[in-house]
């Protein structure tokens, strides 16, 4: 039985953006774990070019969006997002702006992408204050895509196979922190 919920975000919307193949690997293994239900959303096609926040006139919460929705009911959370001048793009920020009280005490795991060796490290560092202050719980643990236009091949598959594992240790601790906070909200 599918016990927890828990959406994949991918934090950009350039075109022609690579890190889709790693939510996409993301998306695939999280749905390979035992209990685990998931969807995938992506940040450049949910229809915010400027801040919306989830309150006052023609706030975001007045929409019953397809993210309010999958947030209302998740257990969980992971961004996947791309390093952009050592930050995370500004469409991300949008979406987790857009919503509040249906973050509270989920927990979420943060996956960094880059061309460069680093897999995203400093992204994923500077987000988890903006998710503790919209009151997620995040892991320690997380992924980190270095090298991402060679890491994938044509079909957008994983090269390495390694990296199934380093995932799957990684949803370990974030399902039992999932599990841990479930019904703990509000
Ligand atoms: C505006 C912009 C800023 C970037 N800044 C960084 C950076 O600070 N560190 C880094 O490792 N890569 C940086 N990159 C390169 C990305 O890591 C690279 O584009 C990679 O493919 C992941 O981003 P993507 O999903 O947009 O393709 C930047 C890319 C863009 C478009």
């Amino acid at each position: 039985m599918e016990r927890l919920f828990i959406p994949v975000l991918l934090g950009t919307g350039r075109a022609d953006n690579k890190s889709v193949n790693a939510a996409k690997f993301v998306y695939s293994e999280l749905s390979k774990v035992e209990g685990v239900s998931t969807k995938l959303f992506e940040a450049g096609n949910m229809g915010y070019s400027v801040t919306v926040p989830p309150w006052g006139k023609g706030g975001a919460d007045e929409k019953e969006t397809a993210w309010k929705e999958a947030m209302t009911k998740a257990d969980g959370l992971v961004i996947v997002v791309p390093e952009y001048n050592h930050g995370y793009p500004g469409e991300l920020k949008l979406v987790l702006d857009s919503l509040y009280k249906e973050y509270e005490k989920k927990a979420v795991t943060v996956c960094g992408v880059s061309s460069g060796g680093f897999g995203g490290t400093r992204v994923v560092d500077h987000i988890k204050p903006v998710l503790i202050e919209l009151k997620m719980v995040p892991t320690r643990g997380a992924l980190y895509f270095s090298k991402v236009e060679e890491s994938f091949d044509e079909n957008g598959n994983m090269k390495d196979p390694k990296t199934a594992e380093f995932a799957k240790d990684v949803f370990d601790e974030l399902v039992w922190l999932a599990e841990a906070l479930k019904d703990k909200k509000g």
